[in-house]
């Protein structure tokens, strides 16, 4: 066994030598006014947050609430870009809206770099990760994709209706990222459950929440120790090698770093393509259009990407102020969404509809600034591989029934439960 001193303490005794953040006690159930008191947690939020939205633009761009111990919502585009370009006022020290807020002694690494860094370390986190996320370096992942697209619609075996979002959009991200951090493909299924406490076990109890992302980091650490043991061409073996001003990168970088690709990678990207399979269903006019014009598919997606656009993050307020009118308070949450800002009729033309062949289209879905998506490009290569091969083995499906489809609760939103019949 390969021993390297950077990793052997599991992420429970890391933990203890941390000084704790402050926490807050739940606060759950039906919201009466969304000005005063929002919750993306509620499930009229996921079922349809759009109307939300579109009603607070008009009577309260910069909604509050003082649940996660409080927090704002800024539904207007101009102001969600003027706070993701702000790093002096804004941290990312924490990212997902919660009762417990992270020590700023976890400052400058945070608990996923770089999405949880400041600069100016962000910078340099940051830089490590582009070169294994260019146009080139994803070009080599489509085959193996588009075989794993092919044998996901082999599995629905002749049957007239199956769950896309289940059996089909799920798997794609899972696999491309598992092989990317060199992983085993069959621990797909524990990775959802990962994903699933990270994203949505917001409003358990801290501790209980702390409890569940020990299974996480527990099992990427297990992961580091397989990999110093089996080196090899991955990214896992790239973070555990790296070096970063002279010197290798310390333990709570590198499993930081895997958390964050392996979370930020796989509900995202399974959310856009159950959203746009979803649209497609509905809408047989814009389907007919894709299967004449194939060509049309890029321009489509990016419609799908600003229409739907999965992806919400949040920030921390800095210190005490007034911001845009309203009186911000230290640590105070910022819930950073950028589908509101898709949807806002201020930036773009008949912003509540979906038009496949928009021209102009500088959405949001990536964010917006220093922290704007890394794994775009391979975003991007998913989603279109995904929608190629389903539009070419499936030409013509539709909801099998409407009132069955789910969307996820919380900061990333898509199609949970997506049943069609094909064929
Ligand atoms: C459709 C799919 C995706 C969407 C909509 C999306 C969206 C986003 C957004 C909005 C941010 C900005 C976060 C912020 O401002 O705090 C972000 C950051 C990030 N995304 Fe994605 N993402 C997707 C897929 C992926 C994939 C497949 C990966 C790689 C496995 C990935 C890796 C990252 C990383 C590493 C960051 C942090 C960048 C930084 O902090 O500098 N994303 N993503």
């Amino acid at each position: 066994m390969t021993v390297d001193d950077r990793f052997t303490k599991s992420f429970s005794e890391t933990r203890e030598d941390r000084p704790l953040g402050t926490r807050n006690a739940p606060v759950t159930g039906p919201v009466e006014d969304w000005a005063t008191d929002f919750s993306h947690m509620e499930p009229e939020w996921a079922a349809d947050p759009y109307p939300i939205q579109d009603d607070l633009r008009q009577r309260c761009p910069i909604a509050h609430t003082d649940r996660f111990g409080g927090g704002w919502l800024p539904v207007r585009y101009e102001d969600v870009a003027a706070i993701a370009y702000d790093t002096d006022r804004f941290s990312s020290r924490a990212i997902i809206m919660s009762n417990f807020r992270p020590p700023k002694e976890i400052a400058p690494i945070g608990g996923a770099p770089p999405i949880s860094s400041d600069p100016p370390f962000h910078h340099d986190a940051r830089k490590l990760l582009l070169p294994a996320f260019t146009k080139t370096a994803v070009g080599r992942q489509e085959p193996a994709t588009r075989a794993f697209c092919h044998a996901l619609i082999d599995a629905f075996d002749g049957r007239d209706v199956v769950d896309a979002a289940h059996e089909y959009a799920q798997h794609i991200p899972i696999r491309v990222i598992a092989d990317m951090l060199g992983f085993p493909p069959a621990d797909g299924p524990r990775f959802r459950v990962f994903v699933e406490n990270t994203l949505e076990g917001v409003n358990l109890p801290p501790e209980q929440r702390i409890e569940r992302m020990s299974a996480l980091f527990d099992y990427l650490l297990a992961q580091v120790h397989e990999h110093l043991d089996n080196p090899r061409d991955d990214l896992t073996s790239y973070l555990i090698n790296a070096e970063l001003y002279g010197h290798k990168l310390q333990a709570e970088h590198v499993v930081g770093a895997m958390a964050l690709l392996l979370i930020a990678g796989i509900d995202t990207t399974w959310s856009a393509i159950g959203a746009s399979l979803w649209h497609l269903a509905k809408n047989q006019a814009d389907r007919d259009r894709l299967l004449a014009d194939p060509a049309l598919l890029p321009t489509a997606m990016e419609e799908f990407l600003r229409a739907y656009a999965p992806v919400t993050m949040a920030r921390l307020v800095k210190q005490d102020m007034q911001w845009h009118g309203v009186d911000m308070k230290a640590d105070d949450w910022i819930l950073l969404s950028f589908p509101a800002a898709n949807r806002d009729s201020a930036q773009f033309d008949r912003a509540d509809e979906v038009i496949i062949d928009r021209e102009v289209n500088r959405h949001a879905a990536f964010g917006l600034g220093i922290h704007r998506c890394v794994g775009s490009h391979l975003a991007r290569m998913e989603l279109r591989v995904a929608l190629e091969v389903w539009l070419d083995r499936i030409p013509s499906f539709s909801l099998a029934d409407p009132g069955a489809v789910t969307w996820s609760a919380g900061q990333i939103r898509g199609p949970r439960t997506l049943p069609l019949r094909i064929g």
